[in-house]
């Protein structure tokens, strides 16, 4: 039996280009699908998954994000007053009750290895969970609650992995698959957003890991020795490769469907599917209708 997941890391310091100028003042994690931003939905995801510290790698230019989890008295003191009980509740931005909250800062966007790294004395000796929120998955069991399960029968390191179109491999980071059973795929090695003729297979990462702590002595050297890997930037799958033989390594072929966030379409796709679902639990029959005409 393997350790509880109590930690998860959110790396959220990058600078989110793709979605300028909408993030020239708002941080992209602050950007809502449907009516919560999308780091409170990873927030709802990984307390849901029995996670009850919450780190965040901010950095210092996007303090909305911190803001978004902290008291907000000039609202609570007014709804209080004015008898608002189920608008107070929303203020709690999806956090539990025990939530622990821990913000590190990431000085500069040197990439999804270093942010992770940040976070190193935050996490200490326990296997943790990491979140990128522009990785929406939409499903009745949540994808890292479904991570979990299967990590406390493997442990080691676990990536959540879907396959993707083959035109699109330079993307993500893509496995090397040695061999499937259950949906669970061991991997013998990853390359870090190959050229599709280069790509050993369509299975992708996407953005829930759950790794163990020793994950953060292969980035402190990574970083120490300026090793460098795709874009210039550290990257988690050079960490991840560097561990096969030593912590084992599997992919979970998730249950859900995912919305890339991180690019207009995926958070356009998002907003109408995470509505869609919203009306079928209210029974907004027109509303379906018409969002359903969208999704087609
Ligand atoms: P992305 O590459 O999707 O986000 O990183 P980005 O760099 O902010 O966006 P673009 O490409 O410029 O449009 C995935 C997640 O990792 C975080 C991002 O904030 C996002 O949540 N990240 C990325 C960091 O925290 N630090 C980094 O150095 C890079």
């Amino acid at each position: 039996m393997t350790a509880k997941i109590n930690t998860v890391v959110f790396p959220v310091a990058g600078l989110g280009t793709r979605f300028l100028p909408a993030t020239k003042a708002v941080p992209k994690e602050m950007l809502p699908v449907v009516d919560k931003p999308l780091i409170q939905w990873a927030v709802e995801e990984a307390a849901a998954a029995g996670c009850t510290r919450f780190v965040f790698v901010t950095a210092p230019e996007k303090g909305a994000i911190m803001k978004h989890f902290s008291p907000a008295p000039h609202y609570s003191d007014t709804l209080k007053a004015r008898g608002k009980t189920q608008e107070l509740e929303l203020l709690k931005a999806g956090l539990p009750e025990n939530a622990e909250l821990i913000e590190v800062h990431q000085d500069q966007p040197l990439g999804l290895g270093h942010a992770i790294w940040c976070a190193r004395e935050a996490v200490g000796q326990a296997p943790f969970a990491v979140i990128l929120p522009d990785d929406m998955v939409q499903h009745s069991v949540g994808c890292l609650s479904q991570m979990v399960s299967a990590h406390a029968r493997l442990g080691g390191n676990l990536v959540a992995v879907e396959n993707v179109p083959a035109d699109q491999t330079h993307r993500y980071g893509v496995l090397d698959p040695a061999g499937e059973a259950d949906g669970l795929i061991e991997i013998k090695a990853l390359i870090e957003k190959p050229a599709p003729a280069e790509a050993p297979s369509t299975l992708a990462i996407i953005g829930r890991y759950i790794f163990d702590s020793e994950i953060m002595n292969t980035l402190s050297r990574a970083i120490a020795a300026e090793e460098t890997g795709a874009g210039g930037e550290f990257q988690i799958t050079d960490a991840m490769s560097q561990l096969i033989g030593q912590v084992p390594l599997h992919g979970l072929r998730f249950q859900g469907t995912r919305y890339d966030c991180g690019n207009r379409d995926g958070f356009l796709e998002a907003n109408v599917a995470f509505s869609l679902a919203q009306a079928q639990e209210s029974g907004n029959k027109s509303l379906q209708s018409k969002l359903r005409r969208l999704l087609d």
